[in-house]
């Protein structure tokens, strides 16, 4: 008959046996070092090559970087703000190959060869772009946080009326494009501002576009 102690002892090796195993099984594949340790977590590493701000830029990364990150996180762009992360804020407008992209929804490994223009490569505080000066003389933010997207997609806006691009409010697709405070709420609708800015912004680019604002 097993004494009181003996018990004890046996309670004990069952539950560090269990614990040794489970801790086995929480261990991943890819630590353990097997050589069939490939699973769906382990990165896949791409060269990218973008040109930024008028520089190349060449770069090796997990395939799953987004280009906001790409910026951010591997180029020391910090100027894109991160947001949302989920394409809803704006906060991370960027200006690729001409157009404005939420930068947080796209991969930076496709945009391979992109030409990509980031609030950093507008202008510079001794030499500002026109939306920028705008924006600080007609007080077009107050927190700023959403402030370098709302100056990219600005400039993306401008053009794309320029170029004669109709959008959901535009009444006349056959009368030469009007840069009215309409249009600049419709284009501007994705960028969002937590501060409120929104009627200095259409101030600021209504400004840029030549019309009195
Ligand atoms: Fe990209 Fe919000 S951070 S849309
Ligand atoms: Fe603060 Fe737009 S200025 S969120």
């Amino acid at each position: 008959m097993p004494s009181f102690g003996e018990n004890e002892l046996s309670r004990r090796d069952v539950m560090a046996g269990a614990t040794a195993c489970a801790a086995l099984a929480a261990v991943p594949a890819r630590a353990e070092g097997r050589p069939d340790a490939a699973g769906p977590d382990r990165p896949v590493l791409a060269k990218v090559s973008l040109t930024v701000n008028g520089q190349r830029r060449e770069l090796e990364l997990d395939t799953r970087t987004s280009l906001l990150d790409a910026a951010r996180e591997h180029l020391h762009l910090t100027g894109s703000k991160k947001g949302c992360d989920h394409g809803q804020c704006g906060a991370c407008t960027m200006i690729v190959d001409g157009r404005r992209i939420n930068a947080c929804l796209t991969l930076a490994v496709m945009h391979q060869g992109s030409e990509i223009t980031t609030i950093e490569g507008l202008g510079q505080p001794e030499n500002l772009h026109p939306m920028q000066a705008a924006f600080i003389k007609h007080d077009g933010y107050q927190c700023g946080y959403c402030t370098p997207g709302q100056i990219c997609s600005g400039v993306a806006v401008l053009a794309e009326i320029k170029a004669g691009i109709p959008s959901h409010v535009t009444a006349d697709l056959n009368a030469p494009m009007q840069v009215t405070d309409a249009e600049i709420r419709e284009r501007m609708s994705g960028n969002i501002c937590r501060c409120g800015a929104y009627s200095n912004i259409v101030e600021a680019m209504t400004e840029v576009a030549g019309r009195p604002a």
